[in-house]
């Protein structure tokens, strides 16, 4: 099995879908895909030929922060057609781990909107990308969108957007954490994906059980604070950060 996020937590860093299906073909693996931080608004990996596609609900598609929820989707002719019927049976039923009739309906009610959020939600990320790109406290601004990203040319080429979520650091950790906690509009959590902008912080929360040196061959950086862009007015939302980095 070979298994990637199409942008990953929390470098943003886009994986180029194509090469991976070849190389998966190629040693015959089943090619996996966690598509949550794009969602299928922006990216559909089934369509470039991945096996399976995994979907936490919870973020984007349920779209307000209040559901538990998730995915599996395939279209493979290298798993056995029964193979979702497969994990219904040993996860959802031997484990009884399916969803409540309420969240399932918070999901179909949250899904209608999906596409609409996604646009402005993508273009308030843009707009905000460039905010702290040019703001002097910043050192580093990731998001598919941004010229500056590294695969931005290949985001573009297999993204519809560049989706809600971006990084920005700022001088240490210490920094991070006076920032996110100055925020007023946004707030500070661990979740994403909901209509309200969340921010956390990579180092000392998700991944705060890796050591310090993984983290940083994982490019994961000690000042940094991950964005997942709501649906708040852009520019309120400009002024939030603008307020919190007067701060450090
Ligand atoms: C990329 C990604 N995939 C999956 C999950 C798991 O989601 P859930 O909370 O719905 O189990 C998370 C949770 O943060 C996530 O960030």
């Amino acid at each position: 099995m070979l298994y990637f996020e199409t942008i990953a937590n929390p470098t943003m860093k886009v994986s180029p879908v194509a090469p991976l299906v070849e190389l998966a073909k190629e040693h015959e693996l089943i090619l996996v895909c966690d598509n949550t931080f794009a969602s299928p608004a922006v990216m559909r990996p089934l369509e470039w030929g991945v096996d399976l596609v995994i979907e936490s609900a919870s973020k984007f598609i349920g779209g307000h922060n209040d559901v538990i929820g998730g995915a599996i989707c395939m279209k493979s002719e290298q798993l056995a057609d029964d193979f979702l019927e497969q994990i219904r049976w040993s996860t959802m039923v031997k484990w009884g781990a399916p969803l409540s009739p309420f969240n399932a309906w918070l999901l179909l009610r949250g899904i209608q909107t999906l596409e609409v959020r996604l646009q402005r939600q993508c273009q308030t990320a843009s707009a905000l990308a460039d905010f702290l790109a040019g703001h002097d406290k910043v050192s580093q601004v990731w998001y598919p969108g941004h010229a500056s990203h590294p695969q931005h040319e290949l985001a573009a080429a297999q993204m519809d957007s560049p989706g809600a979520m971006l990084t920005f650091a700022v001088a240490d950790s210490e920094s991070a954490l006076k920032v996110a906690d100055s925020l007023e509009l946004a707030a500070f959590g661990a979740s994403l994906g909901g209509v309200r902008t969340t921010v956390q912080i990579p180092a000392t929360m998700a991944f705060l059980d890796i050591s310090s040196q993984e983290r940083l061959e994982m490019g994961i950086l000690d000042g940094m604070v991950r964005i997942s862009t709501g649906l708040e007015d852009p520019e309120d939302l400009i002024a939030d950060f603008a307020a919190a980095l007067t701060g450090i």
